[in-house]
C-alpha cells in the first residue's frame, strides 16, 4: 500500500484535510511541495502524521552543498519520510544532503516528467544520483526498467507522469498506475487525476485496486 504517493499540489489546507480524509484508506504517504508548504508548512506534516501517514517533502532542493546541507538537516527535524534534491546540482550538493545524520529517504529528481529528454540523459543523472548516496531517483515511467537495469533493482525509483487514461496537459512522459508498477517503480506518485477528480475517494480506490493494494 506504500506505493501509492498523493500529490497536495492544493493551496487550502481545509481542502488539504478533506482530501486526506477521503484517500486514507488508499494512500499511506502524502506529498507536500511547495504549493502546500508555503502555506500550511509545519502544519500540514502534524496533520499526516496524526493520521497516521507519512510524507514525502518535495521542494526540490537545488542550492549550494552548504544550504542544501542544513536545508536536509530542518526537513529531518519536521519527521518526514523522504524529501527531494535535484540531480542537477551535482556531485557535491548530493553528498551534503547524504552527509546528514539520520536522514529521511533522500530522492534525487533526473530529468522532470514534464520535460522531453534522452534516456542517457536520465540514466547519467541516475548514476550520479546512485554513486553520491541517495535512496533513489524520481524519474518517468519510460526509464523505469532502464535504471532498474543499470543502477539494481534496490536502487529505488519513484514514478510521477502516472495517468490512469489518457490526458492533455503538462505531463509529457506518462504511463497508467498499473505498467509503471509493472516496469518496477517502487512508489507512483499521482496528483491531478485524484485531487482534480469529481470524486477523489472513488479515483484513489480504483487506482489502489488497478495495482493489486
Ligand atoms: O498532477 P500530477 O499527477 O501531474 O502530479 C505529479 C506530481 O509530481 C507534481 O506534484 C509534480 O510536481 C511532481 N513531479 C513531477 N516530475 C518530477 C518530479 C516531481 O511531475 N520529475
Amino acid at each position: 500500500m506504500k506505493q501509492t504517493i498523493l500529490a497536495l499540489d492544493i493551496y487550502d489546507l481545509a481542502k488539504v484535510q478533506k482530501l486526506i480524509d477521503e484517500t486514507a484508506d488508499f494512500i499511506d504517504i502524502y506529498k507536500v511541495g511547495p504549493i502546500l508548504f508555503l502555506q500550511a508548512g509545519k502544519e500540514i506534516i502534524k496533520i499526516i502524521k496524526e493520521r497516521g501517514k507519512e510524507t514525502f517533502l518535495d521542494l526540490k532542493f537545488h542550492d549550494i552543498p552548504a544550504t542544501v546541507k542544513r536545508s536536509v538537516e530542518s526537513a529531518r527535524d519536521l519527521g518526514i519520510y523522504s524529501l527531494t534534491v535535484h540531480s542537477i546540482g551535482g556531485e557535491e550538493m548530493l553528498k551534503a544532503a547524504v552527509s546528514v545524520p539520520n536522514h529521511p529517504k533522500i530522492w534525487a529528481v533526473t530529468v522532470l516528467t514534464s520535460q522531453i529528454t534522452s534516456p542517457d540523459e536520465v540514466i547519467k543523472r541516475a548514476k550520479l544520483a546512485q554513486s553520491c548516496g541517495t535512496d533513489g531517483v524520481i524519474a518517468s515511467p519510460l526509464e523505469i526498467e532502464l535504471i532498474k537495469k543499470e543502477c539494481g533493482k534496490t536502487f529505488e525509483v519513484i514514478t510521477p507522469g502516472i495517468r490512469p487514461a489518457k490526458t492533455d496537459d503538462d505531463q509529457k512522459r506518462t504511463a497508467t498506475p498499473q505498467a509503471a508498477i509493472k516496469a518496477g517503480a517502487d512508489f507512483i506518485v499521482i496528483g491531478r487525476p485524484i485531487i482534480e477528480a469529481q470524486n477523489p475517494q472513488k479515483a484513489a480506490q480504483e487506482i489502489a485496486q488497478s495495482i493489486g493494494n
